[in-house]
């Protein structure tokens, strides 16, 4: 705290791995988690950050000013060279700690400060910007809420990124989304909540073409992957967006679908009224989700605050007529033979039981 010169903040924590394997999954970490909030950092010596700016021109902020992974680098705001010979820079350093490696955070610059008196300006920034969003980060309603968020709301890291590659206990609700809406290459689908693009995948393959949106930039670049040749052809567009405030003209799809997305959704009604905007007149929306019967099962857990929310078929059919829907049922297929099939295993079968899953068909009037 002491001097202008001294580094405010340094934060360590010490985890297993070596600096090799530890700092590609901190680094992606970090970057997915800019990119969630609008930042785009670019990996590379001299590679810039850059604000995404929604809606306004994207705009270099900061750039990287010392890129030595998998042991240093710094991440410095304003701009390279002629920035301010203090500017704000945050600097990760993974050191080799017996069989661990310890991450140190190190933050220097706050020269930006204004008014006086500086020092009880920083002790001020430090606790109100620093240390109570650390305290309530720890907190254990929080603890919870973030792994929801990690392997559900919006997945992220390693393990989400393998598990929606190939989602096994989502691929009978593919098949009945699949089979019901008996896709073309007419079709114009758009999937909102795409995760890691395999259901995508599957539909892409009747010649079709389609658009997804997902909020999870981890979502994305798997879905990018799995999809590549699509994308690379022009038969898919993937777009980072809220399922709130879709990023596509009116009237522009076919068909829809949500799969597993609905449990998530702070206001289904906003995005049901999103999907109806974004389709044809006559255009057919499905989305597939648990009956509140998932709750206290492995797929669905207790039901807390922050987890996921399931719906009876009434809710379902609430959301679809307070969106603008015309049309709409609810059904409840037997996938016990096709979860067999797709290689779920026999304990887990019984959650793709009529009891346990819904299918909401609505249709654009
Ligand atoms: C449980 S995953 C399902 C992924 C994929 N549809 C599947 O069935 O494998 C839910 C997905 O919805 C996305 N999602 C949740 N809420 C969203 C929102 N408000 N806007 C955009 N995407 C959202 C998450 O990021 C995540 O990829």
């Amino acid at each position: 705290m002491r001097g202008s010169r001294a580094p405010v903040v340094q934060l360590s924590a010490r985890v297993a791995g070596s600096p090799a394997e530890v700092f590609p999954v901190l680094w992606g970490e970090l970057s997915s988690a800019l990119l969630e909030r609008g930042w785009l950092v670019r990996s590379e010596p001299d590679g810039r950050l850059r604000s995404l700016g929604r809606g306004s021109p994207r705009s270099e902020v900061g750039w990287v000013d010392r890129w030595e992974p998998p042991r240093t680098v710094t991440i410095t705001w304003g701009r390279p060279r002629t920035g301010a010979p203090r500017a704000p820079a945050l600097t990760i350093r993974c050191t080799v700690d017996g069989a661990g490696t310890t991450i140190l955070v190190e933050h220097r610059g706050g020269e930006h400060l204004r008014g006086a008196p500086r020092e009880e300006q920083r002790l001020g920034w430090l606790t109100t910007e620093v240390f109570a969003p650390l305290l309530l980060a720890i907190a254990p309603a929080r603890l919870a809420a973030w792994s929801y968020d990690r392997g559900g709301r919006r997945p992220s890291g390693p393990t989400s990124r393998a598990n929606y590659r190939e989602p096994i206990y989502h691929l009978p609700g593919f098949h009945a989304i699949l089979e019901g809406l008996a896709l073309g290459k007419e079709d114009r689908l758009l999937e909102v909540g795409c995760g890691g693009g395999a259901l995508l995948r599957r539909a892409l393959r009747t010649g079709c073409r389609a658009a997804a949106i997902d909020h999870s930039a981890d979502m994305l670049k798997v879905a990018a992957q799995q999809n590549a040749r699509a994308l690379a052809a022009g038969h898919l567009e993937l777009r980072y967006g809220d399922a709130g405030a879709l990023p596509f003209p009116g009237g522009r799809f076919t068909c829809a679908v949500m799969s597993g997305v609905l449990p998530w959704l702070l206001d289904p009604v906003q995005a049901f009224r999103e999907v109806l905007r974004t389709l044809r007149p006559g255009g057919r929306f499905v989305a597939w989700t648990g009956t509140p019967r998932m709750y206290g099962t492995p797929a669905a857990g207790p039901r807390v605050r922050g987890g996921p929310r399931l719906y009876s078929d009434r809710a379902l059919m609430s959301f679809a007529r307070h969106a603008g829907f015309s049309e709409y049922r609810v059904d409840h297929p037997d996938l016990r033979g096709v979860a067999a099939a797709s290689g779920v295993p026999k304990p887990a079968r019984f959650l793709f039981g009529p009891d346990y899953g819904s299918l909401l068909w609505a249709r654009k009037g």
